[in-house]
């Protein structure tokens, strides 16, 4: 095990929206209060080059030396999430449209297409001159990539040149193969005689077929991975920094892991508050009882899920330090949580936290977005917390996460049951969601992999619910691993082509399954098992005697087991899922006191979500 560094904690910086004359004592005060990265340039491009050609990089290069010199490190981001309006004049058809047909507009950001090939290039341009101008610098350490590719619904675009890369994208794809055979388009007669018929599957009468859409979906997942490689390779013909991308929360519209593959560190954004408010499948009555410190699960999901991306590498680079002002309501944390959410993300293997921004602005969209310092420049009160964190730090081991169980995050799989859902309710990530808070609350220590991963010996457990399509190589790496897996609902129910794989649980136990029936459930219409559990959402009936390990209440398999490899035949509700959690793994640790439980290698944390002061023994 290599010696981890010791994690960092900075801040996010627009020395663009400020008078150069307090960048000094700014800087001051950043390394005072015990900062040591800082991010900067991301949106800078107004002001970096106001007209085409006029490139304005001294402020620029003084606000770098003014940080460095203060002792801080800096992050460099590139600025294509910002195109001025004179590169929007200058490509004026560079806008996203969407699914009605309508093109976005300037005025606030990430108004591209990522199909645009000529913007593409340009940004790329861009990436460049900003890394031959800084490729030495000493005060800079890594750079990012844009930021948080995806927010804003900006991944798919139904442009004109998102419909002719998306053709040259299927002839690569089919080649010889016949379209119309791959896609059932014999169904509804909508053959094609050629790929240069197909259009994008938008504004159709009815819904499109489905393999066209998720072919439009992997499509525009490789255009966002093509669009980050143009910028990498342009900082790369001068730099051999490391370069990251800034990723965001529950953004599931391109595979992480295949933009990750290019990159040397993933960092994201976590807002707990905004999250739990905005993008949770929660109760009412939980977001109540959490509104101040966040759903305890979310943040912890998504460290696993970019500790996978980066390869280990990776951090938080934007945390939330107090209300933010995007979400439905935006309530403050309650005191204590900034510093608890910080180590949580260093429990999970962050190097570095950075805050969600040094001071607030008094203008535009985000000035009710607060920050460590108001508009006026005094302190929030949550400054002192973060110094505290920061002298803590001093003594911390920092060591590698040291996971019990894994699950396997597709994002393919997302793709496939938005395409096709089946029923309201089902949602991909909600049900990889369900079985991780399930096994957090059994005490777990997670590690989330990409479906590409193949070694699985150190686990006691692998969770694969919902897979649309399992490669062979995934089965049979599973199957000789000698680790328990749960598989199911729904897992290799579809070929790569989106089409019903009848025998797809047969082929993760190599015995033959009869797949009777598949049904979607409305909210309260519950499906008993025999030993008092329930199953919502989605219910399978399966025809098969020799396997079964669990029953419903008719005498109809809820569960089938071979050796190590189990099939769950439907979504168990969430205390179903963890006493089905609970009988197959080697151990858990019910604490019962604190919240959850992470485990690294020389550590334990403890991580007390509730309002009430939780003692600790032991
Ligand atoms: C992030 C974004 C930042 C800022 C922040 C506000 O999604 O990267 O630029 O807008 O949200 O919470």
């Amino acid at each position: 095990m290599t010696a981890n560094p010791r994690p960092q904690l900075g801040v996010c910086y627009y020395p663009e929206h400020w008078p150069e004359a307090m960048w000094a004592e700014d800087a001051r005060e950043m390394v005072e209060m015990g900062l040591q990265l800082v991010r900067i340039g991301e949106f800078a491009w107004s002001r970096l080059e106001p007209r085409e050609g006029q490139f304005e990089f001294e402020w620029l290069d003084r606000a770098i030396k003014t940080l460095g010199s203060a002792g801080l490190k800096v992050v460099l981001g590139t600025p294509s999430a910002t195109p001025p309006k004179w590169v929007l004049d200058k490509f004026p058809d560079m806008l996203a449209v969407d699914a009605h047909g309508r093109p976005r507009k300037f005025g606030s950001r990430r108004h591209y297409c990522f199909s645009h090939a000529e913007y593409r290039d340009f940004a790329a341009q861009m990436a460049g001159r900003l890394a031959e101008r800084y490729a030495d610098n000493p005060h800079i350490v890594f750079w990012q990539t844009d930021n948080e590719y995806g927010c804003h619904d900006t991944v798919i675009s139904y442009s004109d040149h998102a419909r002719a890369e998306f053709r040259t994208w299927l002839k690569e794809k089919y080649g010889n193969r016949s379209i119309n055979e791959a896609w059932g388009n014999v169904f509804w007669s909508m053959d094609y005689t050629e790929i240069d018929d197909v259009d994008l599957p938008n504004m159709t009468v009815t819904e499109p077929n489905p393999a066209h859409v998720m072919d439009f979906r992997q499509f525009s997942s490789d255009q966002v991975a093509r669009w980050d490689l143009a910028q990498i390779r342009a900082i790369r013909e001068h730099c051999s920094k490391p370069i990251s991308h800034n990723y965001m929360g529950r953004v599931l519209e391109f595979d992480h892991f295949k933009l990750g593959e290019n990159l040397e560190i993933a960092t994201w954004d976590s807002y707990p508050l905004g999250f739990l408010e905005d993008r949770s499948d929660r109760s009412e009555a939980f977001k109540a009882q959490y509104c101040r410190m966040g759903d305890p699960d979310f943040q912890a999901f998504h460290h696993d899920l970019y500790r996978a991306v980066g390869r280990g590498r990776w951090g938080v680079m934007e945390q939330q330090p107090g209300p933010v002002n995007w979400a439905p309501y935006n309530p403050a944390p309650k005191p204590g949580m900034v510093r608890l959410w910080t180590w949580e993300a260093i429990a999970h293997g962050a190097e570095f936290v950075c805050y969600f921004r040094w001071r607030q602005p008094p203008f535009a969209q985000e000035q009710m977005h607060t920050a460590l310092k108001r508009p006026d420049n005094t302190p929030y009160p949550v400054c002192g917390e973060i110094q505290r964190v920061a002298d803590e730090l001093k003594t911390y081991e920092p060591a590698a996460v040291k996971a019990d169980i894994a699950i396997i995050f597709d994002y393919k799989s997302q793709w496939a049951w938005e395409v096709q859902p089946q029923g309201a309710d089902f949602d991909y990530f909600k049900l990889v969601y369900a079985y991780y808070c399930a096994a957090r609350e059994l005490g777990q220590t997670i590690d989330i992999l990409s479906p590409e991963h193949s070694d699985f010996r150190e686990y006691d457990l692998i969770l694969a619910p919902g897979l649309f399509n399992i490669s062979k190589k995934l089965i049979t790496s599973l199957q000789e691993s000698n680790t328990p897996v749960i598989y199911g609902p729904r897992t290799n129910s579809k070929t790569k082509d989106f089409q019903i794989q009848q025998d797809g649980i047969a082929r993760l136990f190599n015995e033959k399954v009869n797949l009777n029936l598949v049904e979607s459930l409305r909210p309260a219409e519950l499906v008993d098992l025999e030993d008092g559990g329930k199953i919502h959402i989605w219910n399978e009936c399966l025809d098969q005697s020799s396997l079964v390990s669990l029953k419903k209440a008719d005498g109809t398999p809820a569960m089938l087991s071979k050796d190590n490899l189990h099939y769950i035949a439907g979504w168990l509700d969430p205390e179903t899922m963890k006493s089905t959690l609970r009988d197959i793994m080697t151990s858990t640790d019910e604490h019962g006191e604190c919240d959850r439980v992470i485990r690294t290698h020389k550590s334990v944390f403890n991580l007390n979500y509730k309002t009430q002061t939780v003692e600790i023994i032991g």
